[in-house]
């Protein structure tokens, strides 16, 4: 395909694949899509994101790739300077982190054992932290620039197009696409409701048409990427046809081997239907779509204290899931009920684990043969 996005990417197939994992980004560059790497785990720091980002230069054989990471554009204190993990764990009230507790205790996990998340570092919610990130970014071979949660931090655009490398952002809504073609963007990722993690109440099938209209009445030619669903090749050319200039998707590459998920989610994950997901502030403290789970259940219940703000209910959730996938590890068979992870309605979709690249040709067969259907109902 030769479009506006393919060259402004370097791509042939405009599929877009989100992960956390390093590994997946660079198989599905070298499979013919474009990975994106998402520096927003918990455990990303500027010092760590070189590391990822070298590992993907060594590893992607030349192939283009970009970069997410995600600025809240409404989050308390974002502008706060040299906010650690420690600090804003020492904010959490004691009602939380008791009820996270005594849930985990219900569940059988043990809560005095060190995990990962237990280390101090800073946060790349914060515009200090984040611009770091920025700068990182912005010496390896990026090919996109993602923000996530709102309009990107002013110094980010500034030093992207200072860079030449294009900035995305993702939206929920048409109103959120005029404000981030006013900011600067370049590329839209208009994601539906269906998609994993943050996500707003309309549907992909009908934000993208939505979006699309949007610009053409702006005169704008600005490329918007379909997101939210979509697992398969068949949708990637529903989305197309409905003026969408490629799709972004991740959902469907947390369970390919490649994924550094852990394996009882995996599991979780494989057998799960499309209804088994759920939107809730109960992982991140801003509403997010995710697999169904004890924790999500109970922070939605009526002895909830209610969730607290981003970023604090996402250490508590962090912390909560770490030590539940350990304990699984340790044999408690309880603790899987507490297991769950951002993911989109598609997961319903996918019942067995495949390579990334098995993934990307998958994805070029179907998308070759729905436009073959539709050529053939207009022939006949
Ligand atoms: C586990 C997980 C975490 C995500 N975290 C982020 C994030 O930090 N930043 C971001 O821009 N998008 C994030 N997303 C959303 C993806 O970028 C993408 O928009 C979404 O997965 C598309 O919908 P789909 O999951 O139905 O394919 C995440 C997705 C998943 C699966």
């Amino acid at each position: 395909m030769k479009t506006r996005l393919c060259s402004m990417l370097g791509i042939d197939f405009p599929l877009v694949a989100f992960s956390h994992c390093r590994d997946v980004v660079a198989a599905v560059s070298k499979a013919g899509g474009f990975g994106v790497f998402g520096a927003t785990n918990g455990k990303m720091t500027p010092d760590q994101l070189k590391i990822e980002l070298d590992w993907i230069d060594a590893h992607v054989d030349g192939m283009p790739y970009g970069l997410d990471i995600a600025v809240p554009e409404n989050m308390d204190d974002r502008d706060a300077e040299h906010i650690t993990t420690k600090m804003l764990e020492a904010q959490i009230p004691e009602t939380h982190r008791q009820f996270a507790d005594d849930l985990l205790a219900k569940h059988g996990v043990a809560t005095d054992t060190p995990v990962d998340s237990d280390e101090d570092r800073e946060i790349s919610h914060f515009l200090d932290t984040a611009e770091k990130m920025v700068d990182e970014g912005l010496r390896h071979p990026i090919k996109l620039f993602v923000n996530a949660l709102g309009k990107p931090p002013q110094f980010m655009i500034d030093k992207c197009k200072a860079a030449g490398v294009p900035v995305g952002a993702l939206i929920g809504s048409k109103d959120h696409a005029r404000r981030q073609l006013d900011a600067g963007v370049d590329v839209l990722v208009a994601q539906g409701t269906e998609a994993a993690a943050h996500c707003g109440e309309v549907s992909t099938m009908v934000l993208v048409p939505e979006v699309v209209r949007e610009l053409e009445a702006m005169g704008s030619e600005v490329p918007v990427l379909a997101a939210g669903g979509i697992v398969t090749g068949r949708q990637m050319a529903a989305a197309m046809t409905m003026g969408a200039a490629g799709v972004w998707t991740g959902s469907v590459w947390l369970t390919t081997r490649e994924s550094d998920v852990h394996p009882a989610v995996r599991e979780r994950l494989l057998a799960a239907r499309s209804r088994d997901t759920i939107r809730s502030r109960a992982m991140t403290g801003k509403t997010a779509r995710q697999l169904k789970s004890a924790w999500n259940e109970a922070w939605e219940s009526a002895e909830s204290p209610g969730p607290l703000p981003m970023p604090f209910q996402h250490l508590l959730t962090n912390r909560a899931l770490l030590l539940s996938e350990k304990s699984v590890d340790g044999g408690n068979e309880a603790a899987r009920a507490m297991l769950t992870e951002g993911v989109g309605q598609g997961i319903g979709m996918i019942s067995t684990a495949q390579s990334s690249r098995s993934v990307v040709q998958a994805f070029m067969e179907d998308f070759a043969a729905a436009l073959e259907r539709m050529n053939s109902l207009v022939d006949e």
